[in-house]
């Protein structure tokens, strides 16, 4: 079971709400009303943790490991949008989400193959991690800087934890592991159209169609694309690093080396479809 030694990892690496942030160096002369706009937006985006953690458990009762390591996961998503509604709270209450704007993120999510959740939330992480990165280096003020910088990193840590399970999975399903990963692996690191390659941005339920993505049911449904364009300005460069990430991981994972997308592409495409399998 790989969830009391990651329990003990996440717990070494803990930070404190209260003590942790440097809330005392809040600079108001670094901070525009359009900053201000981001950062309840990603507080409200956070939030939608909540509604993937029912999806996760919902979808893997066959296994207890993991859906333990969904209560650390949890709590620190709700810890990261408490963050940043505390921070609002201190320093412009006016711009605090209502509880209706947090609850419209929470909404049912169609049950999906647990191994494509898990690989498409690997991915996320790895994004959300340059996504924040590249939001505390764009940033003057020196709080929410430092915020980002800190949820960059449990950003991380999530990822390598979901990289953990995916190895796991990899031992113990061996091709439907392979076939999954690669799968959602393409179409994660196939970015160039849109940047916005994130779960929040991926339509989960048909009944709701259109409106079953998070970024959909913000109140500002467009302000991911302009904050990553036009402010944090989420450059090609950043998109490289998203993309080498996931493949380094993926390439390690597998015993193979991925240099671009469309290796992993070919070689998802060389694995046969279990129906072929079974035909021969
Ligand atoms: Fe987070
Ligand atoms: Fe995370």
């Amino acid at each position: 079971m790989l969830f009391p030694e990651i329990f003990h990892r996440l717990e070494r690496a803990r930070w404190s709400l209260e003590t942790d942030i440097p809330w005392d160096q809040f600079d108001r002369s670094k901070l525009t009303e359009r900053h201000l706009h981001g950062i309840k937006m990603n507080a409200i985006a956070e939030w939608s943790a909540m509604p993937t953690a029912e999806m996760f458990l919902r979808d893997n009762q066959h296994d207890v490991d993991f859906s333990a390591f969904m209560s650390i996961w949890f709590f620190e998503e709700q810890k990261h949008s408490l963050t940043l509604l505390e921070y609002l709270r201190r320093f412009a209450p006016e711009f605090s989400p209502t509880e209706e704007e947090l609850a419209a993120v929470r909404f049912e999510f169609e049950p999906a193959p647990a191994l494509e959740s898990l690989a498409l939330h690997f991915c996320g992480e790895i994004r959300l991690n340059h996504w924040y990165r590249c939001a505390s280096a764009y940033h003057t003020e020196p709080v929410i800087k430092h915020i980002y910088t800190v949820l960059a990193n449990d950003e991380a840590r999530h990822a390598r934890v979901y990289y953990d399970y995916m190895r796991r999975a990899i031992s113990r399903q061996g091709e439907d592991a392979y076939r999954a990963f690669s799968k959602i692996g393409v179409l994660m690191t196939n970015a160039r159209l849109n940047r916005a390659m994130h779960p929040t941005n991926l339509h989960v339920n048909r009944s709701l169609y259109p409106n079953d993505t998070v970024n959909g049911r913000m109140p500002d449904p467009e302000w991911v694309e302009i904050w990553l364009n036009d402010e944090i300005c989420f450059d090609r460069s950043w998109e490289s690093k998203v993309e080498d990430a996931i493949l380094m991981n993926l390439s390690s994972a597998f015993g193979e080396s991925f240099a671009t997308s469309h290796d992993l592409r070919r070689f998802n495409k060389k694995l046969k479809s279990p129906e072929l399998e079974a035909a021969h």
